[in-house]
């Protein structure tokens, strides 16, 4: 016997674009919408959040930033970030926003 086809059709049909919200604490907490998986220093640039930059590129550090909420949105920490933030800073929530994806959730950061 076959089985019937698949009844899953609603809850597609309706299904938002995944999205998610940065908050960027020392800008009047200004909070923007992004699309999932998105580079937190290019939704700064690009909605003026105000997080300092330079390189762009993991080198120099000037975008060092704390997640201050929803690190768990946040991807996994890469080498770059371990050669300019120490260990401490790390376990604090600290991250480098160039080197920073935010996905499957919201996040607050500072800087
Ligand atoms: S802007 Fe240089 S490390 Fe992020």
């Amino acid at each position: 016997m076959e089985n019937p086809a698949p009844t899953a059709t609603a809850a597609t049909a309706e299904a938002p674009r995944p999205k998610v919200s940065i908050t960027f604490l020392n800008n009047a907490s200004m909070v923007v919408a992004a699309p999932d998986n998105s580079n937190i220093l290019r939704v700064s640039l690009r909605e003026k959040g105000g997080i300092p930059f330079k390189c762009g590129g993991g080198l120099c550090g000037t975008c060092k930033c704390t997640i201050e909420s929803g690190r768990e949105h946040t991807d996994a920490v890469k080498a770059k970030e371990k050669k300019l933030l120490t260990p401490e800073q790390l376990a604090a929530g600290m991250r480098l926003a160039c080197q920073t994806f935010v996905s499957g959730g919201d996040i607050s950061v500072s800087w």
